[in-house]
């Protein structure tokens, strides 16, 4: 036996009986492998599990996603960040419905030419879903590998990212892609973990040069320090005869087609009340006053700490009807329906505030439900 057919065996034999029960390994079902590793790439296991059982509720097949309206489809992604994925999810769905007669291709080539399909997700699909022999590689197979053999190139570089594909090809047993590459994905989530890494339970321990020499904490070598960039914001609840002032968001924005309250970065020497008052009359065209502040949410993006100062705001005039300048469409609402929209995070945390506070609640306090 080579070197590695022993190391292939080893890790197939631990992923047989160490694998999570998780729901898209029932079946491998294609369209149900593809929304989960698009949900994985942002997500903890175990929150995704939770999303995925939701969307598949909502959503159980390809043929009734291609056919669904993308608010609704923002709505079941809420709360899972990076909502491009969702509308790419989405468009590809369509494509698949008319270029592929609903089937998703098992080709890697022709999986990457679908919107929000990369390399990782190609791969993924090909070899979990449809078992091809195509390799794959993430963060957990990069850490593995730099660990495995001892590779001291700068995390994310174009040369380590060149040598991990490679060597993820070289090590890929023919007809075993769908075990394998989830095995190499299962031993970096449960054993070769970024920190405190069990090597005492690892199957591939025999055959890992940064144990050997004593050097796991050292590997891999971490990318070249990357800083956290403050933002700070403000928006405003703006209330109006009990209901509330929200916005759709332009459909190429950021949260492109997601519902907001309106707001925006404060600019150099303003104060965030300031801010929310500019914001509203260049968003559209109202003349709010801020009655109160509410509260500050925070929340990381990518690079970047976002703080949001949310305050309470009325109409300064008697016109209801905003022009737009910023939004596509806008509503007015009651607290209540707030949680049929799809809102960014800081919004969204906004609102669980809200909630919990009982600040907009009817029920007079004290009594029991
Ligand atoms: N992370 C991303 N995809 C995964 C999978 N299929 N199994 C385990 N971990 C994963």
């Amino acid at each position: 036996m080579n070197v590695s057919t022993g190391l292939q065996k080893s890790l197939l034999d631990w992923f047989s009986k160490n694998q999570r029960d998780l729901p898209w390994r029932h079946t491998y079902n294609p369209y149900q492998v593809w929304i989960s590793e698009i949900m994985l790439q942002q997500t903890q296991m175990d929150r995704v599990a939770i999303f995925f059982l939701r969307w598949m509720k909502e959503f159980p097949d390809l043929q009734t996603l291609a056919k669904s309206s993308e608010d609704r489809v923002l709505k079941c992604w809420e709360g899972l960040g990076y909502y491009s994925r969702a509308r790419n999810i989405l468009k590809a769905a369509k494509l698949i419905l008319t270029k592929h007669q609903g089937q998703i291709p098992d080709s890697r080539k022709l999986l990457l030419v679908l919107p929000g399909i990369g390399p990782y997700t190609a791969g993924a699909i090909a070899s979990i879903s449809f078992n091809r022999n195509v390799p794959v590689v993430d963060a957990n197979i990069e850490r593995i590998f730099a660990r495995l053999f001892n590779i001291e190139l700068r995390q994310k570089t174009p040369a380590a990212k060149k040598l991990n594909w490679q060597k993820a090809e070289e090590l890929l047993p023919v007809g075993e892609a769908r075990n394998f590459n989830q095995a190499l994905m299962e031993l970096g989530a449960l054993i070769c973990r970024p920190k405190n890494p069990d090597c005492t339970a690892c199957p591939l321990s025999s055959h890992c040069l940064a144990l050997q020499y004593g050097i796991i904490q050292e590997r891999p070598v971490p990318q070249k320090g990357q800083k956290t960039i403050p933002i700070e914001m403000a928006t405003g609840l703006l209330l109006h005869d009990g209901l509330i002032f929200i916005q759709q968001r332009l459909e190429n924005d950021v949260w492109g087609s997601l519902w907001e309250f309106p707001g925006g970065r404060l600019e150099k020497g303003e104060k965030p009340e300031q801010t929310v008052v500019r914001e509203f009359l260049e968003e559209t065209e109202f003349k709010v006053q801020v009655e109160s502040k509410i509260t500050t949410t925070v929340h990381h993006y990518t690079r970047y700490k976002v703080t949001l100062h949310c305050f309470l705001v009325s109409l300064y005039q008697a016109d209801p009807d905003p022009v737009l300048h910023a939004a596509q469409e806008f509503h007015w609402i009651s607290f209540e329906s707030l949680q049929n929209y799809a809102f960014p995070a800081g919004h969204r945390k906004l609102i669980s505030y809200l909630e919990e506070s009982g600040l907009f609640s009817h029920k007079p306090p004290g009594k029991p439900d």
